[in-house]
């Protein structure tokens, strides 16, 4: 087997590789005068793995690219974070659903897909193979005990991400909750967790994605009120649009980590073990 990679997901691809003691081809990504994209795999195999987070549109074209490259051998595509998968329903006519539309263009060719973390594990049912949703919950779950924070108290940011939360701390014996968000006024929203007290404790709120970091930011400054000793953030793919991890900053979280499948230097845990395990299978 070899591993390809897209040039945003040269890191993960690595550690996949090490972990499965499989070899990374080369691959040469120029970009053409006018834009285009050109790739060339240096060392094809019969069986592929490729490694790429469609982080943005020139991500998604090079997958694009790189699966035409291996066409007729035995490829599994990896998409650690899957670009417009949160676009999975139509709400006007004439839009498109957008996390259909990629999943069947990058899966033409594929044997298997791999995902991790996907917002919605509804759109694995579009791609043109047989798909699977891994979660980095345990990693995080190691990440938050390596800090040996004293008192932690692990929150989701909402009921439905709930069982996201206690997939992190479940293992560890940690304290988990999720948030609830109480409407005051029109404008004016408070939130607290549901069932245990903020007061006196390390708060690490987890989330598969941190997009724009606006409901962490907002969670973390309800629960500073509500007297929580720290606040931390860890989400599985750190987008941080629009200013993200600064507002994040601003709103004096203690730390803010994320997974490597988007590349960051706040990227703390790696998603290569579980899907190195998933490859194995
Ligand atoms: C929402 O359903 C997701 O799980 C995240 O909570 C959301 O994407 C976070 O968005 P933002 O960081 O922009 O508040």
């Amino acid at each position: 087997m070899k591993v390809i990679y897209t040039e945003k997901s040269q890191l993960l691809a690595s550690r996949v590789a090490q972990n499965l003691g499989a070899k990374l081809s080369t691959v040469k990504y120029t970009t053409f005068p006018d834009g285009e994209q050109y790739v060339r795999v240096e060392e094809l195999d019969d069986e592929m793995l490729v490694v790429a987070s469609t982080v943005d549109g020139m991500s998604a074209m090079q997958v694009l690219l790189l699966m035409d490259a291996c066409e007729g051998r035995d490829v599994t595509l990896v998409l650690p974070y899957m670009g417009y998968a949160r676009q999975d329903k139509k709400f006007n006519d004439g839009e498109p659903i957008s996390a259909r539309a990629l999943a069947k263009a990058l899966s033409e060719g594929a044997a298997r897909v791999l995902t991790v973390n996907i917002h919605d594990p509804s759109v694995l049912s579009h791609f043109r193979c047989p798909a699977e949703n891994l979660s980095v919950a345990p990693e995080i779950g190691a990440y938050i005990k390596e800090q040996k924070i004293e008192n932690p108290l692990i929150l989701s940011p909402d009921e439905g991400a709930w069982e996201f939360a206690k997939a992190v701390a479940g293992p560890y014996g940690l304290d988990c909750d999720h948030l609830n968000k109480t409407r005051l006024s029109g404008s004016e929203v408070t939130m607290a967790p549901k069932h245990l007290d903020a007061k006196g404790r390390d708060c690490v709120i987890v989330d598969d994605i941190i997009a724009t970091g606006g409901s962490t930011a907002l969670a973390a400054s309800m629960l500073m009120e509500q007297g929580a000793k720290s606040v931390r953030a860890a989400g599985v793919h750190g987008v941080f649009a629009s200013g993200g991890y600064i507002k994040l900053m601003q709103a004096g979280l203690a730390d803010v980590a994320n997974s490597d499948t988007i590349e960051r230097a706040s990227s703390r845990f790696t998603a290569s073990r579980i899907i190195a395990e998933a490859v194995r299978k």
